[in-house]
């Protein structure tokens, strides 16, 4: 069959804070396992992103923090780079929209624009805009705040209101205040350009009147506007940090960043070619009619993907394809029940979990499977820590892991770790094995339509009924007194496990990879076809061993906590975390009120019903102190007594699962991991670290 070339993007995502689960339920991680399954069945799918690096946002930021829009965006890409990199969603190209990230993306901004000038699908206007005295400059967008014009929502930002979600023109803001200086703005008119949407809605509406089969919801978003008539937009702003408007009368004054952003999907896609050494190579996706060409964003930005976007790229008369689906998804809340949901997600509120917090406490896959099983497809989800024990104990462990480690150990005790020969099939042998082609054809059906929860579900169907199969045989009993049954029953269980692993593998690619070498294969999942396809009798298996670890209550409360704390408004917003994180800019004070200590270690115990946690006896010069230290997976309680380590002695004593800790032990932290670390000589316990 021919190879579908397919160019995957996810929305890019703003260089001006951390990114949470929400984000990556409704654009990463659907893209992701999207792209995984394409290339298992044999599709040649490229996966571009990069991070959104200009605009309001960003400055506004720069601006308070007193540093520079660089410094923010370098920040901030490389905290979300990293998040990706954890959570496993695998980019052919991480880019970004700035000079800092991607030396073709100002060119093609700015090509982009000349050919809409040059087609006649820019006009300009004198409009009013608000004009700080103080500041001496235009305040675009964010850069007011004031009453929203629709609900008198007196925290209104500059051109939408996070009440009541209306949005408007800055200058239908009431009471408009500088969010710089406070000061009261003056109205100033100022020239701007305006992309002629209006000239483009009949072609746009042929377009979309062929995608009959996208997602409801992005066809009733499109419809809504349609009906109301394209209306002209200015894509251009009064601002320093962007794409300088490239015309000699637009001095100080940049594109619009939703009108650069987009185009970083093409110019990041231009870095990736050049990258491989092929220039050309971008325009087999982007110029080439043959090319699938899929935006995966969340709802918030559906009207940019399914009109502006492809105005665009209509408008330059360049041979550009248009997309070919948008899937867009719907929003994750967080809450502490799924009744209780916060309102809409907000970074700079922090109602959410963020991307890196949640992979401190646990493995990558055990988080995208619960993402990928509640995913927001079809309507707005709720992200409860409960629900995540739930899903994580009862499906991904109770069902799947379980029943992989049983047929695998049952194999490996009873049939020297080869899969037995199969007899002759009984009708429930052979109806099993049907279930597995018809399953493996509706999951394929799911991932291909954007179903990622109704694969998850009909996988673990297969799973209970696996289960279920292996019960009522029991192989147990059979082993002696029917071998052939027990024969068949193993032969069969194991073609269930091995189907389960290539299915579950594009959403937690690592574990079905340990399940993968666990069942026998060597090298990597690479064809869906290699779960259709029966495991001979005979066949090795290697040695097995659990995939995950129970969820356990305790974890949960101290997450219910904090998740708590944050929607109630008492957390730091993780920006502000990430801040002094990311900033080497404490002054020499600051850092003189940390007090670090080398302390001995005494004695170490787990703490019961604490998975992570051990309780030390540490030895500070002369004084003896209890700490509780989340290092009891990666340590043994008896490898501790006579390390020397460093503590932060002064940090103010807690409560932790009933022990009060007075300190706590630093740790170098690999991929979450704990790591101890000694002194380089023999130093007195005590002795301070400067
Ligand atoms: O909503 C957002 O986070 C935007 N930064 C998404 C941009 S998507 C694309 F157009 F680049
Ligand atoms: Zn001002």
């Amino acid at each position: 069959m021919k190879q579908q070339k397919i160019m995957v993007t996810s929305a890019l995502p703003y260089a001006n804070g951390p990114i949470h689960l929400g984000h990556i339920a409704g654009a990463y991680l659907p893209a992701d396992v999207y792209v995984r399954f394409q290339r298992l069945i044999g599709n040649d799918a490229v996966y571009i992103c990069g991070t959104d690096e200009h605009g309001v946002p960003i400055t506004l930021r720069a601006e308070q923090e007193k540093v520079t829009p660089r410094t923010i965006v370098k920040r901030y890409h490389d905290d979300i780079k990293r998040a990706f990199e954890r959570f496993n969603i695998v980019f052919d190209n991480f880019s970004g929209t700035s000079q800092l990230h991607n030396k073709h993306h100002a060119n093609l901004s700015r090509e982009f624009f000349t050919n809409l000038m040059n087609n006649d699908y820019i006009s300009t206007h004198l409009s009013d805009q608000h004009f700080c005295k103080n500041c001496n400059r235009y305040l675009p967008d964010r850069f007011i705040q004031g009453t929203c014009p629709k609900c008198g929502n007196e925290e209104a930002r500059g051109d939408e209101c996070s009440r009541c979600n209306h949005q408007f023109e800055p200058i239908e803001l009431k009471n408009p205040k500088c969010r710089i200086c406070s000061n009261i703005p003056d109205i100033k008119a100022s020239k701007h350009w305006y992309f002629r949407l209006d000239v483009l809605q009949k072609a746009l509406e042929n377009w979309l009147d062929t995608k009959t089969d996208w997602k409801e919801n992005v066809l009733n978003f499109v419809r809504g506007w349609f009906k109301q008539g394209l209306k002209e937009r200015a894509i251009t702003r009064d601002l320093y940090w962007g794409v300088p408007v490239p015309l000699e009368d637009a001095a100080g004054k940049v594109l619009y960043v939703w009108f650069d952003a987009p185009i970083g999907y093409i110019s990041a896609t231009m870095q990736w070619a050049e990258n491989k050494g092929e220039k050309e190579k971008w325009r087999e996706y982007w110029q080439n009619p043959d090319c699938k060409i899929l935006h995966f964003i969340g709802k918030d930005n559906i009207p940019f993907h399914t009109i502006i976007w492809p105005a665009m790229l209509i408008g330059q008369k360049q041979n550009y394809q248009l997309p070919w689906n948008v899937p867009a998804n719907e929003f994750l809340t967080f809450g502490l029940t799924e009744a209780q949901a916060s309102d809409k997600a907000s970074k700079s509120k922090g109602n959410v979990v963020w991307v890196h917090d949640a992979l401190d406490n646990f493995p990558a896959d055990m988080l995208r499977y619960y993402l990928a099983a509640n995913a927001p497809e079809k309507n707005d989800s709720v992200f409860t820590w409960k629900d995540f024990q739930k899903k994580c104990n009862s499906e991904l462990l109770n069902v799947l892991g379980n029943f992989a480690n049983r047929v695998l150990k049952f194999i490996e005790k009873n049939f020297e770790s080869k899969i037995p020969q199969p007899v002759s099939f009984t009708p429930s042998d052979q109806q099993i094995l049907s279930l597995i082609q018809s399953t493996m054809a509706k999951v394929h059906t799911c991932f291909e339509n954007f179903e990622v929860r109704n694969a998850i579900s009909e996988i673990v169907s297969l799973g209970r009924a696996g289960n279920q199969y292996f019960d009522e045989k029991a192989p147990w009993k059979s082993l002696n007194e029917n071998k052939e049954d027990c024969q068949n029953c193993m032969y069969v269980s194991a073609q269930i496990v091995n189907a389960i692993c290539v299915m579950l593998y594009p959403v937690i690619p690592q574990s079905a990879q340990k399940l993968w070498e666990q069942i026998g294969h060597k090298g990597s999942i690479v064809k869906w076809d290699q779960g259709a396809k029966e495991l001979p009798g005979g066949h090795s298996i290697s040695v097995p061993s659990g995939l995950f670890n129970k969820v356990e209550d305790e974890m949960v409360a101290v997450l219910e906590k904090k998740l708590g704390d944050a929607l109630a408004g008492n957390s730091t917003p993780k920006q502000e975390e990430s801040k002094t994180e990311a900033s080497s800019e404490i002054s020499l004070e600051d850092f003189k009120r940390i007090e670090i200590k080398i302390g001995e270690i005494l004695e170490a115990q787990r703490v019961p019903k604490a998975k992570k946690l051990l309780q030390l006896k540490v030895k500070i010069g002369e004084e003896i102190r209890t700490l509780v230290s989340g290092i009891a997976q990666d340590y043994e309680p008896e490898q501790l007594p006579g390390k020397k380590v460093p503590i932060l002695v002064n940090l103010k004593p807690a409560k932790i699962c009933g022990v009060e800790s007075q300190g706590m032990v630093l740790c170098a932290n690999l991929d979450g991991h704990a790591v101890l670390m000694h002194p380089d000589k023999d130093v007195p316990s005590g002795s301070l670290i400067t």
